[in-house]
């Protein structure tokens, strides 16, 4: 975890200090082969910040519509001396098997419902910018956790930092075997108000609809009733809680927009921190020091 935190720390040296160009000269690739705002976007502002120049290919724009597999595509990306790449897929495992066959740096912004690395750490630099720690806070988890990548990537990181979570979701989106798999510090429950009692933060998840085949709850309206977080629910976490949500939110069915716009949302102050992650990561993997060693490959919380 001392990587973590050294990325943590370099995002707090820059939000302090705007950086000079230390990534001039790097360019860095950005393929997303399912749709995304927030993550595309503050990886390319975070690149350009560092001085870095980017590509972005999206599955609509290119020859993966074509059906070219992803590893040809990659091949011919890489042809135009990219030094880094930033995928998103739909499949687990997909930036594995390209850090796997290329020699450039690879950056994993989101694979099936796997890892969302980056996103883990925006979220656990939100909550230490709050709170000066993270040992020791209880955190709830809210909605879709067996369909979540920022679930599981949040899950290995808080608790490896100290935190202890809460995850809270309809039984048919909560395996039980999942919270075990992540050791003492997690638990599960199905009463959100059980999962609410006096948390330090509540992240509510999105209802990952592309992923699911079969009814996995009622319909919306049972799910807001069950597992929407409302002004009245949220009064049962700490008077300090944050409200987090990585985005993007169905307003009225996971959150309302009560609670989304409280003082106590710090949704929007997610999506900044989330460019100042990005840099951090890419600082750290295509920088000076990435030549001495640091892993060529960021799989990981
Ligand atoms: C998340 C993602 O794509 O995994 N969003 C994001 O990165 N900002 C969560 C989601 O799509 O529900």
């Amino acid at each position: 975890m001392d990587e973590a935190w050294a990325i943590l720390r370099q995002a707090r040296r820059f939000q302090q200090q705007a950086p000079e160009r230390r990534l001039s000269g790097r360019r860095l690739l950005l393929l997303f082969y399912e749709p995304s705002t927030r993550t595309r976007t503050s990886f390319e502002v975070a690149a350009r910040r560092l001085g870095a120049e980017t590509v972005s290919v999206t599955a609509q724009s290119s020859s993966i519509e074509k059906g070219e597999s992803l590893l040809d595509t990659v091949y011919t990306l890489q042809a135009m001396a990219v030094d880094g790449i930033v995928i998103r897929h739909a499949a687990s495992g997909a930036p594995h098997l390209v850090a796997r066959n290329v020699h450039s740096t690879v950056i994993n912004a989101g694979d099936g419902m796997h890892e969302h690395p980056t996103q883990a750490l925006l979220d656990g630099y939100t909550l230490w910018r709050h709170f000066g720690r993270l040992e020791g806070l209880e955190i709830a988890i809210v909605g879709d956790i067996l369909h979540s990548r920022v679930a599981r990537s949040n899950l290995l990181l808080l608790t490896q930092l100290g935190a202890r979570v809460r995850l809270c979701g309809p039984r048919t989106l909560l395996p039980p075997a999942l919270a075990e798999a992540y050791g003492p510090r997690v638990r599960a429950t199905y009463r959100l108000e059980d999962a609410l009692d006096a948390v330090d933060a509540v992240m509510v998840l999105r209802l990952q609809m592309e992923r699911m085949q079969a009814g996995f709850f009622p319909n919306e309206a049972e799910y807001a009733r069950e597992y929407g977080l409302t002004p009245e629910r949220l009064r049962l976490a700490s008077p300090q809680a944050l409200v987090m949500h990585p985005g993007p939110m169905i307003r009225g069915v996971e959150i309302s927009a009560e609670v989304a716009d409280s003082p106590q949302s710090v949704i929007r102050e997610q999506v900044e921190n989330g460019v100042l992650i990005r840099m951090a990561v890419l600082d750290r993997l295509l920088g000076q020091t990435a030549a001495q060693g640091a892993p060529a490959m960021m799989a990981k919380g």
